[in-house]
């Protein structure tokens, strides 16, 4: 019987290997034969979509998930919603970037399946160039967000953001104007030439991607080759790969986003960041995004022939981190899982509570 063998979390994993049941179907971010190392704080997942995610960051501190009233991500006004507000920002008060290429050398570019995520990491320094605008005359109370409430004739300077890392979310985190695309790219940013940010402020660029019923996107082929299907997988980009941040973007002169204070769209959901959202979308194939949903997909794991024995099982009992803890002593590879459905790693989308989103228009 389907629902049986469908085990909701791990707690009821483990039963399923006890009663000898076959095999059971773990969400991403659940899958015993992970390879994550284990970690301090609450375990999460994308199951319900963020809607259970009460829990605890590594030191003890409560995720603002449920209770902050600035979170991410929001189903954003369409651009000609927002210029009949008049909520567009001074054309000169633009984020700008500027990505050179990454270049691998077979063992500088990780694709790293997180089991939340498809992240991608780099080991060799990468000179980026993306500026964000903030008060010229700043104090402790400037923030990275103060753009969002400045007018024509403040005086402004811009900051320096540093790419930390790029991952992809589907469906989209955003919608806009109530509509959901299949894929999100979401580039995360460190500003720390702040007085209220030497500790680190974030700012994340979002790009959505729409489907093409064509050819694959020329600038993804290289991470998708790369994908690792298991959680806690690390693939490197072979040798002369290259990834073409810059392409992943709109062209510089398309470049039209939404912007707004917001949060991290995953545990712990910490806010105070400074949100773009690229409203021009990118193209993703059919065979691309089958393939993204199947490396976040739900897996059938069952135990390997030989190590079945409930001695052995009996330890998987209460959650997935007493798993984790096993995976070092090479537990993980007692199962076998393959993808039985896709899966979707998006956050819902979050109320509004009255914040200002700006649109910064096409000049
Ligand atoms: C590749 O780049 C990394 C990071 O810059 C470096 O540590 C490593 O030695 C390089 N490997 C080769 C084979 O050049
Ligand atoms: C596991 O063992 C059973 C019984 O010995 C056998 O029929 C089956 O083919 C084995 N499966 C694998 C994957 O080795
Ligand atoms: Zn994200």
């Amino acid at each position: 019987m389907a629902a049986a063998r469908l085990c909701a979390a791990l707690i009821f994993a483990a039963l399923c290997f006890l009663s000898h049941v076959t095999a059971c179907v773990f969400k991403y971010g659940t899958s015993p034969d992970s390879l994550e190392a284990p970690h301090a704080g609450t375990h999460w997942d994308h199951g319900l979509n963020g809607d259970d995610w009460t829990g605890v960051d590594a030191t003890g501190k409560p995720w603002a998930c449920m209770s902050g009233i600035r979170q991410s991500p929001i189903n954003l006004p369409n651009a000609e919603t927002l210029k009949n507000r008049g909520s567009n920002i001074p054309d000169k008060f633009r984020t700008r970037w500027s990505y050179p290429t990454i270049y691998s050398n077979g063992s500088n570019v990780e694709v790293i399946n997180t089991g939340h995520a498809i992240q991608i990491e780099w080991l060799s320094p990468f000179a980026a160039d993306v500026a964000i605008v903030v008060p010229a005359r700043q104090d402790s109370n400037t923030r990275i967000t103060s753009v969002l409430g400045m007018t024509e004739t403040d005086q402004a300077t811009t900051v320096k953001a540093t790419p930390l890392q790029f991952h992809f979310h589907t469906v989209s985190e955003h919608l806009v104007g109530g509509k959901h695309y299949p894929l999100e790219l979401h580039i995360v940013h460190r500003v720390t030439d702040l007085p209220a940010c030497t500790a680190g402020c974030f700012s994340v660029t979002g790009v959505l991607f729409e489907l093409t019923q064509s050819e694959d996107n020329p600038f993804l082929e290289a991470i998708w080759a790369a994908l690792p299907m298991r959680e806690g997988a690390i693939n490197y980009l072979p040798p002369d790969a290259e990834v073409r941040l810059e392409e992943l973007l709109p062209p510089p002169s398309s470049r039209e986003y939404v912007t707004y204070e917001g949060s991290l769209t995953t545990p712990p959901c910490s806010e105070g960041l400074l949100w773009h959202v690229m409203l021009k979308p990118q193209k993703i194939s059919m065979a691309q995004w089958t393939k993204y949903k199947t490396a976040v997909g739900y897996k059938d794991c069952s135990l390997k022939n030989g190590t079945a024995s409930a001695g052995n099982v009996h330890q998987h009992h209460h959650h997935r981190r007493s798993l984790a803890a096993e995976e070092a002593t090479g537990n993980a590879e007692d199962y076998d899982c393959k993808v039985v459905a896709y899966g979707y790693n998006y956050r819902a989308s979050q109320r509004l509570y009255g914040r200002a989103v700006r649109l910064a228009a096409l000049t």
